[in-house]
């Protein structure tokens, strides 16, 4: 049996530089943004009506744009509350960039930052120890439940952490885009199995509705220009097609078939379409919102 491929998570230097390649060609923040700076502001003005202090938890958080978007707007709603956020995020080369971004933002007097260098199963435990009283206003896991051992565990969890009136965000790419066509196709072989890896908002709304725990749903539409993806040696689009499969280097380390495979789909109606002469990847995200 061949080996399992490298995982792309597992390699630091090369996710964040692959990531990066992904924001450069994708709408991804930008519909991220306008979903916070629309729907999501009516709610988080709503879950936390006439209160001075709040607590906020950003688990996945990166670098922390995305963050302090959230951030911006809460203080928008709730001006001067002082805000308590919790921030969850394992890579320390992450974490340095977003508290360097924080060093450069004008206007956080109001919060203050708890840096958790930890995975997400690590701070289940560590909770327990520290904070087992500590409740939260919100909650958001902004495309990180890929990387959890046990989505399930992990979304029962962050509720648990919950206020009365809290709410837990969750943004995964959706169950109808193409990261489900071509995960659907070649998930299985791209590796790592000790993680969720491959799951899309189609798994996790089937889950909760087995379950009979409520949520709200909101669409985000998103595109990725994968057009460089097709030359060959291109830097950006090996990074970019590292991105698409979470394995580094897949051009060298994937079988020839392999790669000529997810190319094909790739190249294929069911995950791109051609506009000005440009390959377009369909890139939709899906936001839910959970209560406690
Ligand atoms: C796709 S990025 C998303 C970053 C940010 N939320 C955004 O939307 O820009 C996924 C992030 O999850 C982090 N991550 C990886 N494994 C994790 C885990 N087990 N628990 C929490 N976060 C994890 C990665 O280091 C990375 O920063």
């Amino acid at each position: 049996m061949a080996a399992p491929l490298p995982s792309l998570v597992d390699d630091n230097p090369r996710y964040m530089k692959s990531f990066q390649v992904f924001l450069d060609s994708s709408s991804e923040h930008q519909s991220i943004k306008a979903f916070i700076n629309g729907p999501l502001a009516e709610i988080l003005a709503s879950i936390v009506k006439g209160k001075t202090a709040l607590n906020v938890m950003g688990v996945g958080s990166g670098s922390g744009e995305i963050d302090l978007e959230i951030l911006r707007q809460l203080q928008l709603q709730h001006p001067g509350a002082k805000v308590d956020n919790e921030v969850v995020e394992p890579s320390s080369d992450m974490l340095q960039k977003y508290k360097d971004l924080v060093a450069k933002t004008p206007d956080l007097d109001h919060v203050t930052f708890t840096w958790n260098n930890m995975k997400t199963s690590e701070l289940e435990k560590d909770w327990k120890e520290r904070n087992p009283e500590k409740k939260m206003d919100f909650i958001h896991m902004i495309q990180a439940l890929y990387y959890v051992e046990d989505t399930e565990a992990a979304i029962l969890f962050f509720q648990s952490l919950l206020e009365k009136n809290g709410k837990l965000l969750l943004i995964l790419v959706s169950g109808e885009g193409s990261w489900a066509k071509l995960w659907k196709t070649y998930g299985l072989q791209f590796g790592k199995t000790d993680i969720s890896q491959s799951v899309t908002m189609g798994d996790i709304r089937s889950l909760l509705d087995s379950r009979r725990i409520p949520y709200q749903k909101h669409e985000l539409p998103s595109k990725m220009d994968i057009t460089s993806c097709f030359t060959s040696g291109d830097e950006k689009g090996e990074l970019l097609l590292d991105f698409l499969t979470e394995v580094p280097d897949f051009s060298k380390n994937a079988s020839p078939e392999l790669r000529a495979g997810v190319l094909d789909l790739l190249r294929g109606p069911d995950c791109t379409q051609e506009v000005d002469g440009r390959i377009i990847f369909n890139n939709n995200l899906e936001a839910l919102l959970l209560g406690p």
